[in-house]
């Protein structure tokens, strides 16, 4: 006779007790995350009511409770040579300005949210929009505070690193890099990670101000500050010369060299803007800030021999080349699979496969082949290993590339464009494939990822992205390892996505070149999918150009995206609900247009950007519509068309005090523009 079923409970709630505080308290935990869920999962057949599973619990276990970011994670624009960091000096000033570096630490980002002093949240950066929360992970690195030394309510945001030290006496065995590791042990569930949070450094690099803040005018200000306050940030260095570009690419040399020496491992260095208000006048784009670049260092580089090349059809119809090499270490990662970009990359190295070649990694960027060194030989392939560590065991063989002229997913007729081969059949079974999944990515849907999408596409259980919103539960668990759960948490995942806005659904068409950024300047143009589908009808691409950014090339790639995809977006819109665009109310320049004519003294697209900062529009022509016409020096023949419209002229000086009077309170993004600028950095201490 087996045990009692009361007995089987007590022992039950008793485990569960125990293993908790073990895990909660003590970071010590006995069991796997897997068998504690299968002990809660069993006591809460048995006995649902059981006061062990309603307890209030501890925080929610890392990694499985999504945080949106009041203040998004933005990425960062990356230069690696002297003339990228020169010309980001000349574009992001016109000179005198101060710039603040630090070193680019490669880590695993970290926002911290504390609430009247207290450690209340800690999330990862996920997509930059939603991260996950790691509260309690975060909660045992060392140097970062649960309580501030005063209640303030702060959004502090750097990066979790791993000191080099630590690694090569504890870790290097188990992972090829520190930086995997960070993100590991800060997402891990109950400790079975590879590395103890515990090990890692906070390195702080911004702080944001969701409710007061006080007046500054530096962000280096607010890094002593945050010293102050108890919190390490990443050292930093200013840069306040006439010209500082010079001194700027003498401070990349000199890491360049210390870089080997660092307790920390970096990739590059970040060079800010320092001054706030003149940060906020760049803006930034969807993906990253104007007024800060990352400098990276040169890339690592090794030999290999090239294998072979396999065909692969991607989401845009493009047919790309993916070079097997023998296994090759690069920068601490083990390489097998390179891109060789398209067929005129192939002719470019004029690479035969037998051929040694040279390839290179840089940071999360694929690894690449740059150079053919011409045929290997058989030496070339010795003493090599595969990832797992298991020896490589391939033989040399000599032959040419061979370009295919059908599709490999299709085997419809390939045509070339320019350096690319394309499929332009949008029912092409990759396309499909791929349009699919970059479809669910883009829309974040968690566990809907390629393998369940090529199961449902093998099932015919789907052809379009419409077939998704039409899977039903029965259809779904019937699929391999998908149980009844599971099935539930994917129809949930597609609901969620049931409803969005006008932007995000042109993004997640994966039409080529439509990313965030433009989708999100052409929703702001057309403001509804009806008149999306209304411009199509006249051809008038010309309309597009106007939008800052959108050039000839990309409105006629769009028309013809939107027009073939006409089908697959009527029946979606009977699916799911596309928001129209609001017109953007960001400031007081909301509705006003201005033109920009003459010689100033700053970039135009800079004058540009900060009307643009506070909600204006910036045209190119005059009309009696127009509100402003800006008009520096020899302003020609617009400045007598607005004079004989009446329109209302300004010189900078004028566009200065109308700005000035603007920087009122508006957005919670920013810290100078924050609901209350309450006091001086020092009142705040
Ligand atoms: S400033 C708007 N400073 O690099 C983003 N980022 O490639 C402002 N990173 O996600 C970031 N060291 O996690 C900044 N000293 C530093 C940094 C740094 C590392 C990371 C950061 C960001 C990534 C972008």
């Amino acid at each position: 006779m087996g045990e009692p079923v009361e007995e089987r409970i007590e022992f039950l709630a008793a485990e569960i007790s125990r293993h908790s505080e073990l895990y909660y308290n003590h970071s010590a935990p006995e069991i796997s995350d897997s068998d504690f869920d299968a002990l809660w999962d069993e006591l809460k057949q048995l006995d649902p009511e059981n006061e062990v599973l309603h307890k209030v619990g501890p925080e929610p276990l890392p990694g499985t409770v999504k945080v949106e970011h009041m203040f998004p994670m933005r990425s960062l624009d990356k230069g690696t040579t002297d003339d990228d960091l020169t010309h980001f000096v000349t574009q992001s000033t016109s000179g005198g300005i101060q710039y603040l570096a630090q070193p680019k630490l490669d880590g695993s980002a970290l926002s911290l949210e504390y609430v009247a002093g207290n450690l209340h949240r800690a999330a990862t950066r996920g997509s930059g929009e939603r991260g996950e929360d790691v509260t309690l992970n975060a909660k045992l690195v060392a140097n970062i505070p649960t309580r501030l030394n005063h209640p303030y309510t702060i959004h502090v945001r750097g990066e979790v690193v791993m000191p080099l030290a630590i690694y090569e006496e504890k870790y290097s065995h188990v992972s090829p890099n520190p930086r995997n590791l960070c993100s590991g042990a800060l997402r891990q569930k109950h400790g079975e990670g590879k590395a103890k949070a515990s090990d890692l450094v906070f390195c702080a690099y911004d702080v944001k101000f969701p409710k007061d803040s006080p007046e500054v005018r530096f962000d280096s200000e607010l890094l002593h500050w945050l010293q102050k306050v108890g919190i390490e940030p990443a050292p930093w260095q200013i840069f306040q010369s006439e010209n500082p570009q010079d001194e700027m690419i003498k401070y990349t040399e000199e890491w360049s060299l210390k870089r080997s020496s660092y307790e920390y491992e970096i990739d590059g260095i970040v060079f800010k803007l320092d001054e706030l208000n003149h940060r906020e006048r760049l803006g930034e784009t969807a993906h990253h800030p104007r007024w800060a670049l990352a400098w990276k260092f040169p890339s690592q580089e090794a030999h290999s021999v090239l294998l072979d090349v396999d065909w692969q059809t991607g989401r845009t119809g493009s047919v790309t080349p993916v070079a097997r090499i023998a296994p090759q270490m690069v920068g601490g990662v083990t390489v097998e699979n390179v891109t060789l970009h398209n067929v005129g990359e192939v002719e470019r190295l004029g690479i035969k496969i037998g051929d040694k070649v040279k390839i290179t990694r840089r940071g999360d960027v694929i690894p690449k082949i740059i150079e053919n060194l011409g045929q290997a030989s058989s030496t070339d392939l010795d003493n090599r290993f595969h990832a797992d560590g298991t020896p490589f065991s391939g033989a040399l063989s000599f032959q040419n590339i061979i370009i295919p002229e059908e599709c490999p997913a299709c085997n419809r007729k390939l045509i070339m464009e320019g350096a690319f081969l394309r499929c332009l059949a949008l029912e092409c079974d990759a396309r499909t494939a791929r349009a699919l999944t970059y479809w669910c990515r883009t829309l974040e849907m968690d566990g809907i990822g390629e393998k369940l999408i090529e199961a449902l596409l093998e099932k015919s259980l789907i052809e379009t992205i419409a077939d998704l919103y039409r899977l039903n539960h029965s259809q779904l668990s019937k699929l391999d390892r998908m149980g009844d759960k599971s099935a539930n948490n994917v129809l949930e995942e597609l609901a969620k996505t049931r409803t969005l806005n006008l932007a995000k659904f042109l993004h997640a068409l994966g039409m080529e070149r439509i990313g965030p950024e433009v989708a999100t300047a052409i929703s702001q143009h057309f403001i509804s999918l009806d008149n999306i589908l209304g411009w199509i009808e006249t051809g008038d691409d010309e309309e597009l150009t106007v939008i800052d950014g959108i050039g000839e090339k990309v409105a006629a790639i769009f028309r013809e995206g939107i027009s073939k995809r006409k089908s697959l977006i009527i029946e979606l819109t009977e699916l799911i609900t596309v928001i129209d665009e609001t017109e953007s109310s960001s400031g007081i320049f909301d509705g006003k247009s201005f033109c920009i004519t003459g010689t100033l003294s700053r970039p135009r697209k800079e004058i540009a950007l900060a009307i643009k900062s506070l909600g204006g529009k910036v045209v190119s022509s005059v009309s009696g519509n127009l509100d402003y016409l800006v008009a520096g020096e020899s302003a020609g023949s617009k400045l007598e068309k607005a004079k004989n419209l009446e329109v209302n002229i300004l010189d900078e000086n004028d566009l200065e005090t109308l700005m000035n009077g603007a920087t009122n309170p508006t957005s919670e993004e920013s810290i100078q523009k924050s609901s209350s600028s309450t006091g001086t950095l020092d009142d705040w201490m």
